[in-house]
């Protein structure tokens, strides 16, 4: 098969962390034959610096072609005060809106090897596998009214959370169907209690249901949905919200894999005329500029990323177990980085790449 994909490394670790991502992408694509053609671009703070904006037109263009994006992270602390059109994170909420990507799967397990990473009792993570599905191109992140406007006491600043019909449709409809080849259950989040949006919401979730009888359904409000990921993660398989609620939420499931640089994403929208599914693939990690460039930030959730982007861009489902397995072997051996507290001493970001294109073989 022929694979076009385009790299965006982004700012902070996610150069070092990309880089052994596409070492193993390169590795898989050579082992099973496949023709990968690399493109590689600009998005985030990098792309202020060299071109004055976060996403730039000739990076839009690459994304609109490839089939694919694998991208680091993006925000760097010098851009703390910039006004939000000249910030890196707007060039990822950017790329996200071009490619039409609504919705970002993040799946959190609790892998055996760091149990003891985690700082919740060993019974409670144990087993623990969900899918956090969260809504990525609309609500608050993008709605309008937006900005801060006035000055003294009058100062106000305003967003706007708004969601149409059609937007919670397509997205809940994706978690059903990851469900069914799951343990076939949808758990809906919103805060319908208080906010309009959560209620529409919630009245579309359940009018979607039925197309799903073979899967149930539950509702949990955000705050409570906050408490039970902890007190009871094993209840959950796929879990869908709209876009803010699964930024915070998601955050909060990394403590149940151990370490925020274990979580993968993919963030995914409808078919290309082509028939591949477009999309853009990230750790979750985000940026790390405390240790950027040091060679010790985690790979394995920018790698995981890579056997997401086989599995849902190109249904390379060997391909993508390949990657799965072998990062679960480096776990088990122990040669992992310091944020996953190995016994001896911690393993480099490249050394960690490495290991795990020798365990794909
Ligand atoms: C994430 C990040 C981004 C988000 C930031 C960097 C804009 O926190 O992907 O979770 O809020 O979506
Ligand atoms: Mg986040």
């Amino acid at each position: 098969m022929e694979l076009n994909v385009l790299i965006l490394p982004g700012d902070g670790i996610g150069t070092e962390v990309t880089r052994e991502a596409v070492r193993v992408l390169q590795h898989v694509a050579r082992k099973f034959r496949h023709k990968l053609n690399l493109s590689e671009g600009l998005l985030g703070g990098i792309a202020i610096h060299k071109t004055g904006t976060p996403f730039p037109q000739a990076t839009e263009k690459l994304a609109t072609a490839a089939d694919a994006t694998l991208m680091g992270a993006v925000g760097l602390p010098e851009f703390d005060n910039a006004p939000p059109d000249k910030r890196p994170e707007r060039g990822l909420l950017g790329i996200r809106k071009t490619l039409g990507v609504y919705a970002n799967l993040r799946p959190v397990r609790a892998y055996r090897a760091l149990i003891e990473s985690s700082p919740l009792k060993n019974h409670l993570v144990e087993g623990t596998d969900m899918i956090i599905v969260r809504e990525l191109t609309g609500g608050i992140y993008y709605g309008t009214p937006r900005g801060i406007t006035g000055s003294g006491p009058e100062e106000r600043g305003t967003n706007t959370m708004t969601y149409t019909r059609a937007e919670i449709e397509r997205v809940t409809r994706m978690a059903f169907e990851l469900a069914r080849n799951r343990r076939k259950k949808v758990t809906s989040v919103d805060k319908s209690n208080v906010l309009e949006t959560s209620q529409l919401w919630r009245k579309v979730v359940i009018e979607v249901a039925p197309a799903y009888p073979d899967v149930a359904l539950d509702h949990l409000l955000v705050d409570n949905c906050a408490m039970q990921l902890i007190l009871n993660p094993k209840r959950f398989d796929v879990v869908v919200m709209e876009n803010m609620f699964g930024d915070i939420l998601s955050d909060e499931g990394a403590v149940l894999a151990g370490s925020i640089g274990m979580l993968p994403s993919a963030s995914i929208g409808d078919r290309k005329p082509s028939g591949a599914w477009v999309g853009l693939y990230e750790p979750v990690h985000g940026s790390a500029p405390d240790i950027a460039g040091q060679n010790k930030a985690n790979p394995l959730g920018a790698i995981g990323s890579v056997a997401a982007m086989f599995e849902y861009s190109f249904k390379l489902l060997e391909e993508a177990a390949a990657v799965n397995q072998a990062v679960e072997a480096v776990l088990n051996s122990g040669r992992v980085t310091a944020d996953l507290k190995p016994k001896s001493t911690p393993a480099t970001t490249e050394q960690v790449g490495q290991a795990v294109c020798e365990a794909i073989g």
